[in-house]
């Protein structure tokens, strides 16, 4: 109960409660999520001036035995209509996919119990960005201790106007290998007559104009399509890699093809700040014949190369690429959207790859600072000033686009399922 009760001074719950108590004035109110934040809540804090008139949560559904909770009377979700609340308060500490999960069915007002502060778009995207891929690695996969001297460099670095840049993935070619349903980034909606290859050249241009104003890379991702179609793929690793600004490089790969000997070598000079990440597909029978995992493990690990597979691998939903304009303000979607994969599309900073597709494929004209162009933009300060914008922009039009919120309300499933045509 004390992490429940550190939590709840930690999003400071007595100034929203008092918020709540005016807005809910004379309102037959249903607590939905029946856990120990709200116990922890109702024992530390005065609920009184709140008409609750029931608590209801999944595991009533089944269970029929509990009767009373905090002794409030409960509620299976499928009875919450027959009780016809003014208001719905949800009592987890995520609350999001619940609230659009509710308010499929109920037309009642639905608000977060435990609503969090929100925090400025600079410390959301990079500052807590940097901190968690120092600590956890990216995606969370090598998490070790972060000592107090790092935090400290973190925080007093963006005090400097320093830039660090946490993640970036660069696509370099949005060709691929696989025509994937669900691709996240929508990859196989690219039309031939659309398709785009970034030359080594450009790319070190891009690069070169990325580091001379950013501080540090934290980690650079070669990603596309599939990375592995480019024969030279070596000498972007190569010059990437070779910059000390750059810390990490990720080649994100579907497997279906393999490293070549250009490839493996130079792999093998970076072995230090090199990640191979192999999408594992293998759950997927249809792609049976396409996979070469196991080849490509082999190589890997024969070469004692540093790599990412991720066991039972899921995906999520993906919605069909829609060119219509879902909503008008996209502030309040790309906040809880949160997907830090800050990408270069065509050589062109975008808030991810999404928005990258998006504007190729003509459905939002992005605004001015929505991208920073790295093909032109040579000027160091003014480089940094546009990313220190960037990042502290507090939406994107790419979002009002998007569906990725309803998306995730879906459940899991197979990975790389293929578009039959
Ligand atoms: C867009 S792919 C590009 C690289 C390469 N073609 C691949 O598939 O690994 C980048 C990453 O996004 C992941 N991804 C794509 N669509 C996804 C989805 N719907 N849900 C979860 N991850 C997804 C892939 O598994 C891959 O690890
Ligand atoms: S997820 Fe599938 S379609 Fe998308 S880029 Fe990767 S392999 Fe290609
Ligand atoms: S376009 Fe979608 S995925 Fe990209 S930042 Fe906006 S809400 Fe997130």
């Amino acid at each position: 109960m004390n992490n429940e009760k550190d939590y709840l001074k930690s999003i400071n719950f007595p100034s929203h409660l008092k918020n709540l108590i005016n807005e809910c004035e004379n309102k037959k109110i249903l607590i939905y999520g029946a856990g120990l934040l709200f116990e922890t809540a109702q024992k530390y804090y005065d609920f009184s001036k709140l008409n609750i008139i029931g608590i209801s949560d999944k595991r009533f559904e089944d269970d029929k035995s509990t009767e009373t909770f905090c002794k409030i009377k409960t509620y299976k979700p499928s009875e919450i209509s027959s009780i016809n609340p003014d208001i719905i308060l949800i009592a987890t500490k995520e609350y999001n996919s619940i609230l659009r999960y509710l308010k499929k069915s109920h037309n009642c007002i639905i608000l977060p119990l435990f609503k969090k502060p929100t925090k400025k778009a600079f410390l959301r995207r990079n500052i807590y960005h940097n901190l968690y891929v120092e600590k956890q690695g990216l995606h969370g996969k090598k998490p070790s201790k972060l000592p107090l001297y790092k935090k400290i460099k973190i925080r007093l670095n963006s005090l400097l106007g320093k830039i660090d840049i946490p993640q970036i993935e660069f696509n370099i070619t949005t060709i691929c290998t696989l025509k994937c349903k669900h691709c996240s980034n929508f990859i196989p909606q690219i039309k031939p007559q659309e398709h785009c290859i970034i030359s080594i050249d450009e790319f070190k241009v891009q690069i070169d104009n990325l580091l001379r104003a950013v501080n540090e890379v934290k980690n650079l991702l070669l990603i596309g399509g599939e990375p592995l179609l480019v024969k030279n793929l070596h000498e972007y690793l190569d010059y990437a890699a070779s910059k000390k600004k750059i810390k990490r490089v990720w080649i994100v790969t579907n497997g279906t093809l393999l490293m070549n000997d250009f490839l493996i070598k130079t792999a093998q000079k970076y072995k230090n700040k090199l990640t191979i990440w192999v999408s594992n597909y293998s759950k997927n029978p249809e792609l049976k014949s396409k996979l070469k995992h196991d080849e490509l493990l082999k190589q890997i690990k024969d070469n004692n190369l540093d790599y990412d597979y991720v066991q039972d691998l899921t995906w999520g939903y993906t919605s069909p690429l829609t060119p219509k304009k879902l909503r008008e303000d996209s502030k309040q979607y790309f906040e809880e959207c949160g997907n830090n994969c800050v990408a270069v599309f065509k050589g062109k900073i975008y808030i991810c790859p999404r928005a990258g597709v998006f504007a190729l494929k003509g459905i939002y004209t992005p605004e001015l600072n929505e991208v920073i162009d790295l093909n032109i933009e040579n000027n160091p300060k003014i480089l940094k000033k546009k990313l220190i914008n960037f990042y502290s922009r507090e939406s994107f039009s790419a979002c009002n686009y998007c569906t990725i919120l309803e998306d995730r309300t879906q459940d899991r499933i197979l990975p790389a399922q293929q578009i039959t045509d």
